[in-house]
């Protein structure tokens, strides 16, 4: 869509006065209307086919559907709506609308969709949104604000709803009483009060009682949150600058939520497998020799791995798009013998290009011949000092500007390097400010937008994402058949579209491991599904037993990479010696039986929004009594479900002695380990209180766990069919034996599995073969049947058999049939085993007991 072109000199169309230590500036609106304003009543109303239009002065105001349940609220003080453009929602979704009833009185407008009530005050201006039933969702405390070119929001925050969301924000797993800043800071050792961190994710996701909302405040500018700290029982926000432009999800539940999100924002896609395995990295592997003595190490040790990573210093001076020809003489030979061994190899290329006139660089000379880089206010280009000292920066809002970018990539995709990570993309630069100034000028040329220049202080928070994009899109250009695997740091809201990220310079202590469940869930509840931290932690060298314990637990974390700062002790799995590395190698072995599990959550991701590591409430948002959240229990706090099927129960305190309790979402759950069924009665408690367990449904059941340096409590949900594989070394090698099937059964009981190449876009042409499972108890508790549904897709089977493992049989099954004829099994510890060709024709499985 072609724009509006805005012409004039930068110098005229900018002026930037600091307010807060962030540039305030007038940009290329059509006023700047000063002063301060609100809807504090409505001078008139009018309804639209899909919602109501409302004014007040110059303020107007939009309220539409887009779906039954999802609103958008588009607001001003200039006259005229604000642009409707958007980094973070897709077209499609801002296109959508679906008509509505009006019912407006002389009090209220109002109007109301299939699934909620929205309802203005005319004499107060205040919103009430409602579901169909008339229970109150959201209710503005005051009204919308409008000072200048910023605004302000407020509504009230019931005593017992929590708040989730906002990307890598760290402190508790609920927002309640704390506040944060959006701007994306490179935060080198940030803490646990260090705020704000790289991400500015301004979406969060309400929870009370079971019911859910998710609010994203689509605006680039510098902003905040506030829930309830500094004005007690309401939820404020305020943005710096920029568009009023809200989108409500309702649920009801969490679930619909997220699915609602990835609706409106885009889906993560599916990534190549392989990004699903071990990954070894540090700042840096000095020389190639380093590099493949590493990856020697690891299948020398037999620890299953899939990626070694090359930060910096491969490069020739820090500069990016580069090789250092002195460490690495033959990279394409190195890759080739990683390849060989069936490692991937990421490389770092940060955006920020050396300021190199007159010299043979040619990403420096491409870029000036293109008109490329990020501008003065002045028009001269902004130069700042970074890792390869004095550099500038892509002006990445220009759709030509990121195709460029994209070609930078020939060199290093040619020979073969299979992902890419961009860092410091905030954008970091070693000054005061950490960052451009806000006067720098960006020029958005852009498909959907109109054309005009904009400010730093409008673009900061989306200058990563669209950093991610061009190298993603990049990739794609180059090789259309590959998936691409970009890891950013900085990122907004729809960043998942385009890179997994991780949680940025987190440090070697307890604090920090604990920290990455909450920061993980956070970001799994902000549409950012592929997230890992520094497995071992950045800054510092971790002690051996920190160093095993955070690898037993990203084990189960999306992102599983091993990284460390230069000049910190060595953190490979093998430091520490044999004994350490023993328990570490089970922990990742066992992730890789796992992938089939893991990759095919991550499948149902792309569909669902569902993140694979999951808080308890998004699977169990009935567990409590009173329906609150499980997570901000103090000891279910360091658990966290891997999917809808397993738990993984850290404790709440990762450096407490002695053991400690883990907290059940009902009962019948399986220890993972031993297959067997966690003991009933041990002790149940009910969350809110000691009472009845008739009068209150679900039970939760504490265990008690014994804590010790080699084992992880992990459960699984009874009604659970669990696919493993035989144990690889990378996932580029072809599992021998047959598939397993783990069946812990109990109610609802089933399971999936998604397979596909791993690395094509084959599966979209119907090259993938998916599978669904159930089982079923026999009312008289003595057979449990087995269906394993037939091949779908035209992926082929790596298997021939399928190993049926039946789980909690108390006694020896008194007969097995597969497909209605005897069959062989074997039985110890409460499982069974039956072993039966796969045809793809799908499979039954009888297991009779006297009793189980
Ligand atoms: C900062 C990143 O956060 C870190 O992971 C990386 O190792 C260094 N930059 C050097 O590239």
């Amino acid at each position: 869509m072609p724009g509006r072109r805005v012409t004039g000199s930068f110098s005229s169309l900018f002026l930037c006065a600091t307010v807060a230590g962030f540039c305030v500036s007038a940009q290329t609106r059509p006023a700047t209307p000063s002063g301060i304003a609100s809807f504090s009543s409505i001078t008139s109303a009018s309804p639209l086919p899909n919602g109501v239009e409302l004014h007040h002065g110059d303020l107007v105001m939009q309220i539409t559907a887009l779906r039954e349940d999802v609103l958008r609220i588009r607001a001003s003080n200039t006259g005229a709506l604000p642009e409707d453009a958007s980094w973070a929602v897709l077209a499609e979704a801002r296109a959508a609308s679906v008509n509505v009833t009006q019912d407006s009185d002389e009090n209220t407008v109002t109007f109301h969709t299939a699934a909620l009530h929205v309802s203005i005050n005319r004499a107060t201006g205040l919103m009430t949104l409602t579901d169909s039933t008339g229970t109150v969702l959201r209710q503005d405390a005051e009204p919308m604000q409008f000072d200048g070119n910023g605004f302000r929001l407020a509504d009230t925050m019931p005593a017992d709803e929590h708040y989730f969301g906002l990307g890598d924000k760290t402190g508790a797993f609920d927002h309640r009483e704390a506040a944060f800043r959006l701007w994306n800071t490179d935060a080198y050792g940030w803490q646990e009060s260090t705020d704000p961190l790289y991400k500015s994710i301004p979406f969060y996701l309400t929870y009370r009682a079971g019911v859910s909302l998710g609010v994203l405040i689509d605006n680039t500018w510098p902003s905040s949150f506030d829930f309830g700290k500094t004005v007690g029982n309401t939820v404020q926000y305020r943005a710096e600058g920029g568009p009023a432009n809200i989108y409500i999800l309702y649920g009801p539940s969490a679930k619909e939520v997220l699915k609602s999100y990835a609706w409106l924002t885009g889906p993560t896609p599916l990534p190549p497998l392989w990004t699903l395995g071990f990954q070894q990295s540090r700042y840096s592997y000095m020389t190639q020799d380093r590099v493949l003595q590493v990856a020697e190490q690891l299948r020398k040790d037999k620890i299953p791995s899939d990626a070694v990573y090359l930060d910096i210093d491969y490069q020739e001076k820090n500069r990016p798009f580069t090789i250092n020809k002195d460490a690495f003489p033959d990279m394409a030979a190195m890759v080739k013998t990683l390849h060989a061994e069936k490692f991937h190899v990421v490389a770092i290329t940060d955006l920020h290009i050396p300021f190199l006139p007159g010299q043979d660089y040619p990403p420096f000379n491409s870029g000036v011949a293109g008109d490329e880089f990020v501008k003065n206010s002045d028009g001269t280009t902004f130069v700042g000092k970074v890792w390869p000292g004095p550099s500038v920066f892509p002006d990445f809002t220009r759709a030509q500007t990121r195709a460029w970018w994209g070609t930078l990539y020939k060199n290093l995709a040619q020979i073969g390097i299979d992902g890419f990570w961009n860092d410091m993309n905030e954008p970091s630069v070693f000054n005061d400010l950490k960052t451009m100034p806000c006067s720098a000028v960006h020029r958005i040329d852009e498909p959907g937008f109109a054309i005009r220049t904009a400010t730093h202080c409008e673009i900061h928070n989306v200058y990563g994402m669209e950093n991610s994009r061009a190298t993603f899109e990049g990739q794609l250009a180059l090789k259309p058949d590959v998936r691409p695997f970009v890891l950013t740091r900085a990122s907004y809201a729809g960043g998942q579209r385009y890179a997994a990220t991780w949680t940025g310079d987190n440090s070697a202590t307890w604090n920090h491991l604990r920290l990455t469940t909450s920061m993980l869930k956070n970001l799994g509840l902000s549409g950012f599904a592929l997230a890992g931290a520094d497995v071992g932690g950045y800054a510092g060298t971790p002690t051996p037993e920190l160093l095993t314990k955070w690898l037993e637990i990203a084990a189960f974390q999306p992102i599983d990479r091993d990284h460390a700062e230069k000049g910190t002790g060595d953190h490979e799995v093998w430091a520490n010696g044999p004994a350490q590395e023993d328990i570490r190698r089970r922990f990742i072995e066992t992730r890789y039986r796992l992938l089939p599990y893991l990759y095919t959550v991550t499948e149902e991701d792309t569909h669902t929004g569902l993140p694979l590591l999951r808080p308890l409430f998004l699977e169990f948002p009935d567990a409590a009594a009173d329906r609150h959240p499980l997570d901000v229990d103090l000891n279910t706090s360091g658990e966290f479900m891997v999917g809808p099927d397993l738990l993984v129960a850290a404790p709440a305190f990762e450096d407490q002695s002695g053991d400690y309790e883990a907290t059940l979402p009902s009962r019948g759950w399986y220890d993972f380990w031993t297959g067997r069924q966690v003991a009933e009665g041990l002790e149940k408690v009910q969350a809110g209180g000691l009472q009845p367990e008739s009068a209150l449904g679900p039970v939760l059941l504490a265990v008690r766990v014994h804590r010790d340096l080699s084992t992880l409590p992990v459960f699984v949900r009874p009604g659970t069919i669990l696919p493993i594989e035989p144990l690889v070394q990378s996932t580029e090698e072809q599992p021998s034996g047959p598939l397993t099937l783990r069946v812990f059964p109990g109610p609802n009981c089933g399971g999936h599995l998604y397979q596909d190449d791993g690395t094509s876009f084959a599966y979209k042409r119907g090259e993938f073969l998916q599978m669904a499972f159930s089982c079923q108890t026999s009312e008289n508790q003595t057979g449990i049947t087995i269906h394993i549904g037939k091949h779908a897709g035209s992926y082929p089977a790596w298997w021939n058999e399928i190993a049926v493992q039946v789980n909690g049989l108390s006694t020896r099954p008194s007969s097995v049939t597969v497909n209605g004829k005897p069959a062989n099994f074997t039985y110890a510890d409460t499982s069974a085993t039956i072993v039966a060709k796969d045809s793809g024709d799908g499979i039954d499985v009888v297991v009779e007991s006297t009793a189980h």
